[in-house]
């Protein structure tokens, strides 16, 4: 498969190095309007190869789209990220114009593509991308579910003093830090509730720190992080790629799930060689329906600022 990677800063590099050390791609285009950047992070990466024994082709454009062309994936990355104290949602003016065009110049140079949006705010610039690129529903998907899960078994390994491989969680609603559902209730360690293992507080602590995972490590690194986005979208890109029908919750346009319509927020849902293969429709609690509906306000309230 052929994935172009919009954007070679510290998230698509990271994206384009995890492709290629899982070695499913031919092909990645890594593309940045700084000059030579894209080239030089390709080149790298490229010299990476013998030692971390991959036979991905990783190369780098200025801005030539045609470069791209063919591209059965396309990330975009592109965009401002947020500084110490800024919410995503602050990113929305600057980030919506270079968001539309990168999706626009993506599809002219490969129309039958599946795009994958990471730039912030997240869920407004998925539903920007459905909108001005009028794709299929099941071509265009957030990444935000897929981050937001890893950063909650990271924290409730951490409660429950259990290796990261035995626990399993998800967070659905929207990529922000007060739109965020970590679903404590379904979380589990090798199956048995999680709430077998701490009290209630703890879980309740464990759901706040997930929610602000993001706005954690951009105080302590001065921008926001890029290991576990790069990680995130990579596991995505290769669900799509092995058609491997993995579930993860992720920014979808939804048509009624849920009970929302017209707006893209993170649900569980298939990912294979379509793309969005399914939206998984759970059962959820009184309590967490209400989280949902109040996430999707406050997505809402975002998507009416483009
Ligand atoms: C984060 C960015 C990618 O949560 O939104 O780190």
């Amino acid at each position: 498969m052929k994935v172009t990677v919009v954007g070679a800063g510290a998230v698509g590099a990271s994206c384009a190095e995890y492709i290629a050390i899982k070695d499913f791609a031919a092909e990645v285009v890594l593309i940045d309007i700084k000059e030579g950047f894209a080239e030089g992070k390709a080149m790298d990466l490229m010299q990476t190869a013998s030692l971390n024994s991959f036979d991905t082709k990783i190369t780098g454009t200025t801005g030539d789209y045609s470069k791209t062309a063919g591209s059965d994936v396309a990330v975009i990355t592109s965009g401002i990220p947020r500084k110490p104290g800024m919410t995503r949602e602050e990113l929305i003016s600057t980030n919506a114009g270079i968001v539309k065009s990168v999706a626009e110049s993506l599809i002219k140079e490969s129309p039958s593509v599946i795009i994958i949006v990471v730039s912030n705010p997240m869920d407004t610039m998925t539903y920007l991308t459905h909108k001005a690129t009028g794709l299929p529903k099941h071509r265009v998907i957030g990444m935000g579910g897929a981050l937001d899960s890893a950063r909650f078994k990271y924290r409730l390994a951490e409660a429950v003093n259990a290796p990261i491989s035995d626990i399993d969680g998800m967070v659905i609603g929207g990529h922000s830090d007060t739109g965020m559902i970590p679903l404590t209730r379904l979380a589990t360690r090798n199956s048995v509730p999680v709430s077998e293992f701490v009290s209630e507080d703890r879980l309740e602590e464990v759901k706040q720190a997930t929610k602000v995972g993001g706005a954690t490590l951009t105080k302590l690194l001065g921008t926001s992080a890029w290991y576990a986005p790069g990680a995130a979208v990579s596991a995505m890109v290769q669900a799509i790629g092995n058609d491997s029908k993995k579930m993860f919750p992720c920014s979808c346009m939804l048509n009624g799930e849920y009970g929302l319509d017209d707006i893209c927020i993170g649900v569980p849902a298939v990912i294979g060689a379509k793309g969005i293969e399914s939206i998984v429709e759970i059962e959820l609690s009184d309590a967490e329906k209400q989280d949902l509906s109040t996430s999707a306000e406050a997505v809402r309230k975002t998507n009416s600022l483009l």
